[in-house]
């Protein structure tokens, strides 16, 4: 049998790096973990007791709050993947609006929430067999993953995947609206001083912005293939 590997996926929002770890997650048998999700349960929780807002951002009470914050993935055999749980409540919706979306890049920029979720997210990865997606895996998180990937393409065609899923789930938001967000979010992302976005030396960039999914797949898969046959 292979041998287990840690793969990294890191890139900008919105560029389906979920999709495709979920995806080669249950094809190699191995534990997904999306990052982000739990950036944006810290938001949400952040937005619950008014510590932040589109006025205002009290830091402080939300850094003296996080030993109260218990962030856990529990697993859906329905959904076929791990839903994000804050403090026992399932949030797997909640942290997938636009509000969250909106604040969640602040949130993600200060040092004690990211040193809070990084322990984690390494303690999630210590037995390997794990592909996690976030901003920070291959350069911070996991800086030995055997494989790192990172996805960009187009803000425009970016905004309209993101607009899509929106619209299907019922959400009331303008392209413009998206378009807008990304671009914040992708400003904040790499500009931050903590952990910014940057493109580890060792990872493989992939533009998706004219792949389907079923070609990137295979490309990554070729990847991992010829990963786990060196190690
Ligand atoms: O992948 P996403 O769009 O759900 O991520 C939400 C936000 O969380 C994104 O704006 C940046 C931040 N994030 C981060 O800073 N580090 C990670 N490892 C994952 C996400």
């Amino acid at each position: 049998m292979n041998k287990k590997i840690t793969i990294a996926i890191d890139g900008f929002s919105s560029t389906g790096k979920s999709t495709l770890a979920k995806q080669l997650a249950s094809y190699l048998g191995y534990v997904y973990v999306d990052t982000g999700a739990m950036y944006r349960a810290i938001a949400l929780f952040a937005m619950q007791n008014g510590y932040i807002t589109a006025e205002s951002f009290d830091k402080e009470s939300l850094i003296n709050s996080l030993t109260a914050i218990r962030l856990q993935f529990r697993y859906n055999p329905e959904l076929g993947f791990a839903e994000m749980y804050l403090n026992d409540v399932n949030v797997e919706k909640e942290i997938r609006t636009i509000e969250v979306s909106s604040f969640v890049s602040k949130v993600a920029t200060i040092a004690e929430v990211r040193a809070k979720l990084v322990e984690q997210q390494q303690e999630m990865g210590k037995d390997k067999g794990i592909v996690m997606d976030g901003r920070d895996i291959g350069t911070v998180v996991f800086p030995d993953a055997e494989l790192k990937i990172f996805m960009t393409s187009s803000a425009s065609t970016r905004a309209q995947r993101r607009y899509d899923e929106l619209i299907q789930k019922g959400d009331d938001v303008t392209y413009e609206e998206v378009l807008k967000n990304v671009e914040e979010r992708d400003y904040i992302d790499t500009h931050r001083d903590n952990s910014p976005l940057v493109l580890a030396e060792d990872a493989i960039e992939i533009d998706n912005s004219h792949l389907t999914r079923d070609e990137q797949f295979d490309i990554v898969l070729g990847l991992v293939d010829e990963v786990t046959k060196t190690e």
